[in-house]
C-alpha cells in the first residue's frame, strides 16, 4: 500500500467520529454501492449484507471460492503473525479457522506447533497447500465451515482465527465449537468496525469495542485489546481487536 494511501486512512482516523461518520453516511448513500460495482464487477456481491442469511452452504462456499480467484494477498501480516505467536505461548497443536492462503497457518508450523488449516475455499486451500510445500513445512488443510467443525471436543490446545469471525454467518455457533474444541486458548484478531451496508469485503459481524468481543465469547479469564493496523500494507488497514480468551481452570 502506498504511503500516501496510508497517511490519508491515518488523517481519516483523526477526524472526530461524527465527522468520520456523516462522511461515510454520505458515501454510503450516493456513491458506495455503485462505486464497488465498478471496481469489482459481475463476480462480486456487492449486496452481501443484505443476502447472506439467506445463502445456503454451496452459495458460501462458491463466493469465497470466486474471490479467491480474483485476490492475491491475504490480510493477516508479519506484526499480527508474532502477536499470535507470543500469544500461544507454548508449542502444541493449533487449529487455524478460516487459514485462506495460508499465511499464518504455515508461520505456526514453521515455529513448531502442529497445525490443522480450516477453510470454506477450496480454492484457499488449494494455493496454501502449494505455499505450505514451497516453504516445506506440513500442515493439515481441510474445508470446512466454523460453525460446524468436523473435530472432537478438545481436540486442540489453541484455535487461531485472523481476520475471518468477521466473516461467518451464524456468530453464536462459531463462538460454541471455538469453545468445545480449544483446550488451552482461543485467539482472535478481527477489525473494529461500524456497521456499513457497502464494503469492499463480505464481513457480516461487527465489533466497536473489546467488550462486545468479550461478551461474545464469555469466558471468565480474557485479555482483549485494540491495536493499530493502519500502517499494514495488505488489504486490511484500520484498527483491530486481539482477543485471547483462556479455557480450563
Ligand atoms: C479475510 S479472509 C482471512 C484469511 C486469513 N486468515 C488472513 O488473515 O489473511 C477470511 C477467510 O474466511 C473464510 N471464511 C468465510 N466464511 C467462513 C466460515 N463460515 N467458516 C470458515 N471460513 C470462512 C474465507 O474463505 C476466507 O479465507
Amino acid at each position: 500500500m502506498s504511503s500516501v494511501r496510508t497517511t490519508y486512512i491515518r488523517l481519516k482516523s483523526m477526524l472526530p467520529e461524527g465527522v468520520r461518520d456523516a462522511l461515510s453516511a454520505i458515501n454510503q448513500r450516493l456513491f458506495a454501492r455503485r462505486t464497488l460495482l465498478r471496481k469489482y464487477g459481475s463476480w462480486f456481491d456487492v449486496d452481501w449484507r443484505k443476502n447472506f442469511q439467506n445463502m445456503s452452504q454451496q452459495e458460501w462456499k462458491r463466493a469465497y471460492d470466486e474471490a479467491w480467484k480474483h485476490r492475491n494477498n491475504d490480510c493477516v501480516e508479519e506484526t499480527d503473525a508474532e502477536l499470535i505467536l507470543k500469544a500461544l505461548a507454548e508449542k502444541g497443536t493449533v487449529l487455524e479457522v478460516g487459514a485462506g492462503i495460508g499465511t499464518l497457518a504455515i508461520r505456526l508450523a514453521q515455529e513448531g506447533f502442529t497445525v490443522t488449516g480450516v477453510d470454506v475455499s477450496a480454492e484457499a486451500l488449494r494455493r496454501a497447500a502449494e505455499a505450505a510445500r514451497r516453504e516445506g513445512v506440513i500442515v493439515d488443510w481441510r474445508e470446512g465451515f466454523a460453525e460446524t467443525l468436523p473435530f472432537a471436543d478438545k481436540s486442540f490446545d489453541y484455535i487461531t482465527c485472523c481476520h475471518t469471525l468477521e466473516h461467518v454467518k451464524d456468530l453464536a455457533s462459531v463462538v460454541a465449537e471455538f469453545k468445545r474444541i480449544a483446550l488451552k486458548r482461543i485467539v482472535v484478531l478481527m477489525p473494529k468496525q461500524k456497521f456499513r451496508l457497502y464494503a469492499e469485503n463480505y464481513h457480516t459481524q461487527f465489533f466497536e469495542s473489546p467488550d462486545q468481543l468479550a461478551d461474545a465469547f464469555g469466558l471468565s479469564r480474557y485479555d482483549c485489546r485494540e491495536i493499530d493496523c493502519i500502517d499494514h500494507k495488505n488489504e486490511f488497514q484500520g484498527k483491530a481487536f486481539l482477543y485471547i480468551g483462556e479455557l480450563g481452570n
